[in-house]
């Protein structure tokens, strides 16, 4: 027990007095005085320093400045000598007076509001739209490749039996100003014997003009005009036939070759793209 008490720190004192009546064989039990209750006198003018008061909880006064060891050191001031400004040319005239309901007025005002934010959301998505519009626009081709995307091609100066070669968005154009014998020749093909079916009034605007790219559709070469084992395009790059209606006949290339857009806008001229 006596252990016990000098261990219990701040309980000691009371302890001890306990430790005094453990029974021994040598000594009867007694029973051992306690000393009365002290109570401690509480001045209440002084103000208690606690975690409360601290807090700004206890008692006010004047400018309080106080430390302990639970609390770190504060200084406190009563605000009580501060003006509040007056916000009344920034309130709604409808909630100005403090003794009237605000519900009264509570449907104009939310339709104030209503209208501030479908404006507001207006105006966002009219900007947002104008963002989108320029950034996707600057991803379009320019203006001078916008002008080359169409081609004028005079058809007057291609003699019968001639193919021309013109440039257009990069790639050739072939336009073959074909003869008689060759029209009827590609009219006459059965399509059963083509790897790509196609008719040659299939192919063409006008039975005497064929208007081709001339980019072989095995792996892109520029074949040869009036080349090959038909007549009409060869590409020496791996040994594919065409037509003079530009059908592969023979070799890798797995389709005919390609006819771009294009129209007459006149007997004598089209336009390509
Ligand atoms: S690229 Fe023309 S045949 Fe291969």
């Amino acid at each position: 027990m006596l252990s016990v008490a000098a261990r219990s720190g701040p309980f000691v004192s009371s302890l001890t007095a306990v430790a005094h009546t453990v029974p021994s064989p040598l000594k009867t039990l007694q029973v051992a005085p306690v000393a009365a209750a002290k109570l401690l006198p509480l001045d209440p003018k002084r103000p208690l320093l606690c975690r409360e008061s601290l807090a700004g909880q206890a008692a006010r006064g004047g400018l309080v400045a106080s430390a302990s060891l639970n609390a770190p050191a504060s200084v406190r001031y009563i605000h009580n000598d501060v003006t509040v400004p007056d916000f009344s040319d920034y309130r709604r005239q409808d909630v100005l007076d403090s003794t009237k309901s605000s519900q009264e007025s509570s449907d104009a005002r939310k339709s104030f509001s209503y209208f501030l934010s479908a404006t507001a959301c207006v105006a966002t998505a009219y900007a947002a739209k104008g963002l989108v519009t320029q950034f996707v626009s600057s991803m379009s081709a320019s203006a001078d490749v916008l002008a080359v995307s169409k081609v004028e091609i005079n058809l007057a100066n291609i003699p019968e039996g001639k193919n021309v070669t013109f440039k257009w968005r990069g790639k050739p154009i072939f336009v073959r100003h074909r003869t008689t014998n060759e029209i009827e020749k590609e009219a006459q093909v059965t399509l059963t014997d083509l790897r790509d079916p196609q008719h040659d009034l299939d192919r063409v605007q006008k039975p005497e003009w064929l208007v081709l790219i001339g980019v072989c559709t095995h792996l892109g070469c520029v074949p040869i005009a009036f080349a090959g084992d038909f007549g009409g395009y060869y590409c020496p790059c791996h040994g594919s036939h065409y037509d003079a209606s530009g059908r592969i006949r023979k070799g890798p290339a797995p389709l005919n070759l390609e006819i771009p857009a294009y129209e007459f806008i006149s007997d004598e001229s089209i336009v390509v793209g």
